[in-house]
């Protein structure tokens, strides 16, 4: 399947066989997570993969009943790190002697470090993770699972539940399995009411 019309056929998948999910295919939706981008590289994320019906039970408490967090034979817990400062400069370096970043960006990134607003780390943490999420959602769908992003819940009841150190955020639940629906596409808005070209 060429890229778009993985993108065009990707669609929500709620309902789930009863057929496991092998853990080769969870890597590999894993593997897509790790190779996503983020800024300046820090890969400000966790994935926490649960399989256990104990906790699928607890969090279905926490994500207000929805049906397919009990039926997904995986969930996988997208998690931002909401500090990565200690690890960037490092990673900074990596892309420095790359050649990805000049040194002039580099003390630019550093500078931004020092200053970082502490408020806007949240902010990140929730960009970078979503990305990853977004990458794992696609790689799903391009293995024939069915998967599913689940935000709609008590996100502190879910990092309580999964026993998550504090400084992480919760992105998500990917509910994951063999499809038991196809879904018609939804609705999108047309380009046209989204897209601005120069100035907006
Ligand atoms: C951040 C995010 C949170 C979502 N949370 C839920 C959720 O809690 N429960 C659910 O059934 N679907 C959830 N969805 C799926 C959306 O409802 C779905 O993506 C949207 O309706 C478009 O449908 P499609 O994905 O099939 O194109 C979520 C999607 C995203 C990106």
């Amino acid at each position: 399947m060429d890229f778009m019309e993985l993108v065009r056929t990707r669609r929500s998948i709620r309902r789930y066989t009863n057929t496991p999910v092998p853990e080769d295919l969870v890597a590999q939706v894993l593997e897509a997570g790790r190779l996503a981008p983020s800024r300046a590289n820090s890969q400000p994320w966790h994935f926490l993969v649960v399989r256990d019906a104990t906790v699928k039970r607890e969090l279905y408490s926490a994500v207000y009943h929805q049906q397919l967090v009990l039926d997904a034979p995986v969930l996988i817990a997208v998690l931002g790190v909401i500090d990565p400062r200690p690890s960037v400069p490092a990673r900074t370096l990596e892309l420095v002697q790359a050649g990805a970043f000049g040194m002039d960006v580099k003390d630019f990134a550093d500078h931004v470090l020092d200053n970082w607003n502490p408020a806007d780390l949240k902010t990140d943490a929730a960009l970078n993770s979503a990305i990853a999420g977004a990458y794992m959602t696609l790689a799903a769908h391009a293995l024939g699972l069915g998967c599913c992003w689940v935000k709609l819940c008590q996100d502190d009841e879910v990092l309580r539940i999964l026993e998550v150190p504090n400084g992480y955020y919760h992105a998500g639940l990917l509910a994951i399995g063999w499809p038991d629906e196809s879904p018609a596409s939804r609705p999108r808005l047309p380009l046209a009411e989204i897209v601005h070209h120069e100035r907006f």
